[in-house]
């Protein structure tokens, strides 16, 4: 598959882009994943990244943009991919229906996560991810919960909150999510990709993404 996630922070992008590629082996390609591994690395792109991050700030379009322009010509996509927190912009949309078109590479569908503000808010303050950068596994101490000594069911790292979740910068990523990733919904609306799903439980979600990509 190849397909976009769209939703606000805490949505459950990256829960469902971990699920859907135990379904065919699709790459999840998070783009808040890499800049979290790059911040963990200290690399020059982490360097940049890390004060927009914590500030709940979206990173630059140009840093984001060749980020992915080398990350989805790598040979693990030629599988299929899901693209998790990208893109955010219209620019970044922009700019990736342009890339799409130079790789040759059709894309099936764009889902919305349309999940209700005082459900997510509760999500982002429960949420926990395993801090080893090649697992960040999502735990949740409600719904999904660690293993009981708070290490990470599948490898056995700490798992952490992360920086971006003060209650300040939780209400900045909401903030910025509205002015500048709601308006994605209208762009791919108008390009008749744009897939709504508004239930609450993830297999629910997962049954509906399978079925819409077999019309
Ligand atoms: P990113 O990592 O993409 O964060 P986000 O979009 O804010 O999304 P989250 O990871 O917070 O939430 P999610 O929707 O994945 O939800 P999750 O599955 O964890 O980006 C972080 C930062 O990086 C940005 O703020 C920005 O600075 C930068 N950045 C990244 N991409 C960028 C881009 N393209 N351009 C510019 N800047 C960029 O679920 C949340 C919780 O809910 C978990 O605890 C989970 O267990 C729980 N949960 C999920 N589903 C369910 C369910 N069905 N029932 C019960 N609990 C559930």
């Amino acid at each position: 598959m190849k397909i976009i996630l769209l939703g606000a922070p805490g949505a459950g992008k990256g829960t469902i882009a971990k699920l859907l590629t135990e379904y065919d082996g699709s790459v999840q390609i998070s783009t808040g994943d890499i800049l979290r591994a790059a911040v963990k690395a200290g690399t020059d792109v982490g360097k940049e990244a890390k004060a927009y991050m914590d500030r709940g700030d979206l990173v630059p379009d140009s840093l984001i943009m060749r980020i992915m322009e080398g990350r989805l010509q790598e040979s693990d996509c030629q599988k299929g991919f899901i693209l998790d927190g990208f893109p955010r912009t219209i620019p970044q949309a922009e700019e990736l229906k342009k890339l799409l078109q130079k790789l040759d590479i059709n894309l099936d569908l764009v889902v919305n996560l349309d999940i209700p503000r005082d459900v997510i808010l509760d999500r982002l303050t429960t949420r926990r991810t395993c801090a080893n950068p090649s697992c960040q596994a999502i735990y949740n101490i409600k719904s999904n919960p660690p293993n009981p000594d708070g290490t990470c069911k599948k490898c056995g790292t700490k798992v952490i909150q992360r920086d971006d979740e003060t209650e300040e910068a939780i209400l900045h990523r909401l903030e910025t999510y509205n002015q500048k990733t709601a308006p994605l919904m209208d762009f791919y609306k108008k390009e008749g990709m744009l897939h709504n799903f508004s239930s609450l439980s993830s297999t629910e979600i997962v049954d509906g993404i399978k079925a819409a990509l077999k019309k």
